[in-house]
C-alpha cells in the first residue's frame, strides 16, 4: 500500500490526527467528485423519468450497486437494499420479520439492542445474550448451549467497542443447523476486512456507507433472497408497488419493495466510488495497515501506568481499535485535551454500547480507531500525546 498517495486523497489529513474512523470514515477526493458530479450533472430522479437525466441517475445507482456487489461478493444486485444506514438497515428488518426468540451479544450497539428490548416488551419475544469471555471474545460453547428453539441470531460482526471479531462462520453453521438466521451488524466490518458474503452463507447483513469512505446518509441491507421474499415492508410509497386501486396494490419486487420514495443518489453513486476505493487498495492491505499502526498504540499505551485497555492483548484480534481507560480519569477529558492540545481526534464515552459499560460498571472509554490513511507517526504522536496529557491530569 502506497501510504503517501493513500493519505493525500484526504486532504484533511494535513491538519489533523484522525483515529475516529469507527464512528465516521473519511472521504477520499474520488468519492466527493463523484457526489459532486451527481449535483452538477445529473441532478435528476431514478427508478421515475424517461428522460435523460433520471435514466444517468438509474445507470449511475445500478453501477454503485454493481460496485458494491463486488467488494462484498453478493451474487445478485438484487440482494442489496439502500438504507440510511446500518441502524435503520437493522430496524427494517425487526419491524418486516417474524420470530419469537433472538440472541446477540452482550456487546450490541443500540441499534442492535434497543429494537429487540422493545419487541420483548410489546411483543414479548424472547432474548437470550451470549455473554463474552474474559478477555471479551465470543463463548462459542454457550452460543452452542443457548441456540435451541431460536429462529434469530443477531450479532454485531466487528465490534465498536473493541474492534474484536465473533467467528461468524461457526456461528452462522450452528445457527443453520438449528434452523435460525443469522442478521450480522456489519457496521464496523465491511470497511476494516474481506467480506465475501456468498462464502459466509450469512441471511442478512447490514452497513454504513459512512464508516466506509462513503457519504452519510446511505447504507445497505443485504440479503439472501428467500430471507427478503419473506420481509413484509414497513415503509411503502412510491416505487414500492407496481400498481394501487383504491381496495389494494401489488408490491414491487426485492430490492425496490423495500426503497420507498425519492433515494439519497448522491450517497447511493458516492458509496458506490468509496467500494471502487476500497476494491482497488485491498481490504486485506487495509487490515494490515491497521494491525501495523494498533500495535504501535498498544505497546506505547502498555508501558503507561494505569492504561488499561479494553479487550484481547494481541492486536491481531481487534486491528482497528484501541479502547481504553485511565484510572478512573474522565474519558471526555482525555479526548478534549487530546485534541486541544495535539489536534488528536478520538472518540470517548460509551459509543452507544451503554449496556456493556454498564453491566462492568465503567463510564466509557477512549477509543482510537483507525484505518487505511493511518500511519506509524499518527501512532506513535498518539502515545507521546497521551503521555502528555497524563502529566497535566496527573
Ligand atoms: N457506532 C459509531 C461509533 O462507534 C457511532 O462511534
Amino acid at each position: 500500500m502506497n501510504m503517501d498517495k493513500t493519505r493525500k486523497d484526504f486532504p484533511v489529513l494535513n491538519k489533523i490526527i484522525y483515529l475516529d474512523s469507527a464512528c465516521m470514515s473519511l472521504k477520499p477526493i474520488q468519492v466527493i467528485e463523484k457526489i459532486n458530479e451527481y449535483y452538477k450533472d445529473y441532478p435528476g430522479c431514478g427508478g421515475r423519468g424517461v428522460h435523460s437525466i433520471s435514466k444517468k441517475v438509474d445507470e449511475e445507482c445500478l453501477n454503485a450497486r454493481k460496485q458494491i456487489q463486488k467488494l462484498l461478493n453478493i451474487k445478485n444486485e438484487e440482494q442489496i437494499v439502500f438504507t440510511k444506514n446500518t441502524t435503520e438497515a437493522l430496524n427494517l428488518v425487526y419491524n418486516s420479520l417474524k420470530f419469537k426468540k433472538v440472541i446477540t451479544t452482550d456487546k450490541e450497539h443500540n441499534s442492535n439492542l434497543v429494537p429487540v428490548l422493545r419487541l420483548k416488551k410489546e411483543k414479548g419475544i424472547k432474548h437470550d445474550i451470549i455473554f463474552g469471555n474474559k478477555d471479551n471474545t465470543f463463548n462459542l460453547e454457550e452460543f452452542q448451549d443457548k441456540i435451541k428453539d431460536t429462529q434469530l441470531v443477531s450479532m454485531v460482526h466487528t465490534s465498536n467497542l473493541d474492534g474484536t471479531t465473533i467467528p461468524a462462520k461457526e456461528i452462522i453453521k450452528i445457527a443453520h443447523e438449528n434452523n435460525s438466521l443469522v442478521m450480522l451488524d456489519g457496521a464496523q466490518s465491511a470497511p476494516h476486512k474481506e467480506i465475501d458474503l456468498k462464502k459466509m452463507d450469512v441471511d442478512l447483513f447490514a452497513c454504513s456507507g459512512h464508516k466506509m469512505l462513503g457519504p452519510t446518509g446511505i447504507g445497505m441491507l443485504y440479503g439472501k433472497e428467500e430471507v427478503l421474499e419473506k420481509l413484509d415492508p414497513f415503509i411503502l410509497g412510491g416505487e414500492t408497488v407496481t400498481n394501487s386501486t383504491y381496495e389494494s396494490y401489488t408490491l414491487e419486487k426485492i430490492p425496490n419493495r423495500f426503497e420507498a420514495g425519492l433515494q439519497h443518489y448522491a450517497g447511493i453513486i458516492g458509496l458506490g466510488e468509496a467500494c471502487n476505493y476500497l476494491r482497488k487498495v485491498g481490504m486485506e492491505n487495509i487490515t494490515n495497515q491497521e494491525i501495523k499502526v494498533n500495535k504501535i498504540i498498544d505497546d506505547g499505551l502498555r508501558n503507561i501506568d494505569g492504561i488499561n485497555i479494553i479487550g484481547p492483548s494481541d492486536v491481531r484480534l481487534r486491528p482497528g481499535i484501541t479502547s481504553f481507560t485511565y484510572k478512573n480519569k474522565d474519558v471526555h477529558q482525555i479526548a478534549l485535551l487530546l485534541d486541544h492540545s495535539k489536534k488528536i481526534m478520538m472518540r470517548s464515552g460509551q459509543h452507544c454500547v451503554h449496556s456493556w459499560f454498564n453491566n462492568h460498571n465503567l463510564k466509557g472509554s477512549v477509543r482510537a480507531s483507525l484505518y487505511l490513511y493511518n500511519n506509524e507517526d499518527d501512532a506513535h504522536k498518539l502515545v507521546d500525546g497521551l503521555k502528555d496529557v497524563i502529566k497535566v491530569i496527573g
